[in-house]
């Protein structure tokens, strides 16, 4: 049976988390769409290409090659996944997928990827335009304070020091972004069901997830 789930939000709202336990539940592959956006970053970050540099970041999008390997992304054959959280690639991740050709790159891809296997995305245009007819849409909300606390806590806890306003402020920013670009900002799918967060455990937003998906489908396992 086909099933597609599609999970979008703002940072941090801790959509990826959340995706990989409810991957574990109906045996889904997870794609991290941000990842791949975060991969585009760091190659024309270390290429010093910037975002209005279409016609490198084209090059340089023609040249690149990426595919998961269970959760880990795989970049020209490199496992750089955890370079890909730095706060230098958080602070600029977004003005790079903001570029079109960027876009149409990787909604390609992710796209190719849903074709060939039941996957659970998430990122901010899943539920419309990767996965426009997904059988389950989620919209993950949070207070940016609370987003931030729980960014700050993951980051600390990999031994990443960090300013908490300031990360407060990349959120903040990253959201205007994101959500005000021209192309696929990030928005709520007219069917995509919301859950705020910000009084949540992970536990109870999954099985939230779990049960609309159980409710709603004759799954067989
Ligand atoms: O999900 P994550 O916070 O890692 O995403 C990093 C950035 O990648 C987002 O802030 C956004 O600019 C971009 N992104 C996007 N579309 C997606 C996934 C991520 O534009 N589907």
């Amino acid at each position: 049976m086909r099933i597609t789930v599609a999970i979008d939000g703002p940072a941090g709202a801790g959509k990826s988390t959340i995706a990989k336990l409810v991957a574990k539940e109906f045996d889904l592959i997870y794609i991290n769409t941000g990842s791949m956006y975060r991969a585009i970053t760091l190659l024309a970050l270390t290429k010093n290409i910037e975002p209005f540099e279409v016609e490198k970041l084209q090059k340089l999008l023609d040249d690149t090659d990426m595919y998961f390997k269970k959760d880990r992304l795989i970049l020209n054959g490199e496992d750089v996944n955890d370079e890909l959280t730095l706060p230098t690639i958080s602070n600029n991740v977004s003005n790079y997928a903001a570029i079109k050709e960027v876009r149409d790159k990787l909604v390609f891809l992710q796209q190719k990827m849903a074709q060939k296997f039941n996957v659970i995305m998430d990122g901010r245009d899943i539920g419309t335009v990767v996965l426009k007819d997904s059988n389950f849409k989620f919209y993950l909300n949070a207070t940016a304070d609370e987003r931030a606390k729980r960014r700050y806590d993951e980051l600390i806890e990999k031994g990443i020091e960090v300013d908490y306003r300031e990360l407060l402020e990349t959120i903040i920013k990253r959201d205007y972004i994101d959500s005000n670009r021209e192309i696929n900002p990030l928005t709520k799918a007219a069917d995509a069901i919301e859950i705020d967060s910000t009084n949540m455990n992970i536990e109870e937003v999954v099985e939230f997830i779990v049960k609309h998906i159980k409710n709603n489908i004759n799954y067989r396992m």
